[in-house]
């Protein structure tokens, strides 16, 4: 039995954790076993990456190693909590995954898509959702959501503009898996368009 693993991704402030909660209620209610996570993070190892990451103070903090920082997290939460629960028929909704190393690490930092992306298939064992939310936002609205920004939040708007062109492309070479959706709609607009396409994905897997 294998689960179905959903990812929300885009830029700050475009609410990817009040939907993922949303929709983890809905899936709950439905009798499923859902487990909620986010990236970086997800096990005790990844939370102390996570808290090395986004800490201000670490202002500068090499490219290379914030990319291999964002696998490292990545590959033990893959492998500590996503991919158990994928054994179990679970359904996987995780805050941020690859597609955010893709477009901060690869684009907005420089790095390279191919690379970061061969990074991170090697830290997860070749892991990629089966659904990828994109909540667009422009980051001048979305970064004026924020209060006490971390330290890629503090980054330029124009660094946040690359970003954003970043998970739309990636969406558009794989429309079969990726959903963009305007994150400025009401909440229940966006609440109920995803609940559509996993009812769908569901479907179609069963
Ligand atoms: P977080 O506070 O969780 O941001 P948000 O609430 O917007 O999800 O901080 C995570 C930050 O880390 C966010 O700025 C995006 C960034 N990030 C990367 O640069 N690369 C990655 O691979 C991941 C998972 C996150």
């Amino acid at each position: 039995m294998t689960g179905i693993f959903i990812a929300f991704e885009g830029g700050e402030g475009g609410g990817k954790s009040t939907q993922a909660r949303l929709l983890a209620e809905a899936l709950l209610a439905e009798g499923r076993e859902v487990v909620r996570t986010r990236e970086p993070g997800g096990t005790p190892a990844a939370e102390a990456i996570r808290a090395v990451l986004l800490d201000p103070a670490n202002d500068g903090l090499d490219a290379r190693a914030e990319a291999l920082l964002f696998a490292a997290a990545r590959g033990e939460h893959v492998a500590r909590v996503i991919r158990p629960a994928l054994d179990r028929g679970a359904v996987v909704i995780t805050d941020r995954y690859v597609d955010s190393s893709l477009s901060y690490q690869g684009v907005a930092r420089e790095l390279g898509i191919e690379r970061v992306l061969e990074l991170s298939m090697w830290a997860t064992g070749g892991l990629l959702p089966d659904l990828t939310f994109v909540l667009d936002i422009d980051p001048a609205v979305g970064l004026a959501r924020v209060t006490d920004p971390n330290r890629l939040e503090a980054e330029s708007l124009e660094w946040h503009r690359m970003v954003r062109g970043a998970f739309l492309d990636l969406a558009a070479r794989e429309p079969q898996r990726y959903v963009v959706l305007d994150a400025t709609r009401p909440v229940e607009d966006l609440t109920s368009a995803i609940a559509a396409a996993v009812a769908t994905a569901i479907t179609t897997r069963s």
